[in-house]
């Protein structure tokens, strides 16, 4: 099934619709909402934005937040996707610990990724052997990367486990990351992308031109979920 593509003049606009978006199929969910939240800059600003309008209209407790990507850092480092995410959102909405599930960063990345997968396991329907997120959120590199599934490895989109340990190729960063067969079998995948350096990869993904298959966003296509793209103007082909 061809991407849905949702471009915006800003991307604020692009981050508002993402948001709307989010709060209405949570609330369209019975019971538990299991989402996979991007880190990296971008969804800071989605984060304000679910911070300061979703606070009370979007049912907190059913939610279960999750991390597609974790830098393999303590909780509390500057570079903590979770630390990120507590201050742009968790410090704002009222959702129970037991529902944030984060990777711990401070273990080793090895150990680490079996424990997040088998608590992923643990919490998740599963289809086909592999766990289903209800939506899964993605950001992509000015590399063509998506979570922490980075060019030089795109054998983690194949990989036969749900997390894995990646390594960032210019940094050395050791990271858990989701693979690409369980992203692919969310029932909803969403990228939300922003800002003129990522125009080039994103056209070349979208158009499927040659040589896409490069870049590891290009291998997001879910096998029978829901793929969409929210792009500000910048971003868009
Ligand atoms: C991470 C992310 C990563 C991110 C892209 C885009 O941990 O860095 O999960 O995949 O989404 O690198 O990052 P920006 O939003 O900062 O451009």
């Amino acid at each position: 099934m061809n991407p849905v593509v949702h471009i915006y003049p800003s991307k604020t606009e692009a981050a508002s619709a993402f948001a709307q978006t989010l709060s209405e199929q949570i609330a369209a969910k019975e019971g538990h909402f299991h989402l996979a939240l991007s880190g990296g800059s971008t969804p800071k600003l989605l984060f304000t934005l679910l911070a300061e309008n979703y606070r009370n209209e979007i049912p907190w407790g059913k939610v279960h937040l999750w991390w597609g990507d974790e830098r393999c850092v303590p909780p509390e480092h500057e570079e903590s996707n979770y630390r990120m995410t507590k201050e742009f959102l968790l410090f704002s909405i009222n959702i129970p610990q037991g529902n944030i599930h984060r990777v711990r960063g401070e273990d080793r990345p090895d150990r680490e990724a079996i424990r997040y997968e088998e608590e992923i396991k643990a919490h998740l329907e599963s289809k086909d052997g592999w766990p289903v997120f209800d939506m899964i959120m993605l950001g992509m590199g000015g590399d063509g990367h998506t979570a922490s599934i980075f060019p030089d490895n795109l054998s983690l989109l194949d990989s036969p486990q749900t997390c894995a340990v990646a390594i960032h190729p210019d940094s050395g960063q050791k990271r858990v990351t989701l693979t690409g067969k369980v992203i692919n079998q969310a029932k909803e995948v969403a990228f939300l992308v922003t800002g003129a350096s990522k125009k080039e990869k994103v056209q070349a993904i979208l158009g499927k031109e040659e040589g896409s298959k490069a870049y590891p966003a290009a291998h997001i296509q879910p096998v029978e979920g829901n793929l969409s793209w929210y792009l500000d103007e910048a971003a868009a082909p």
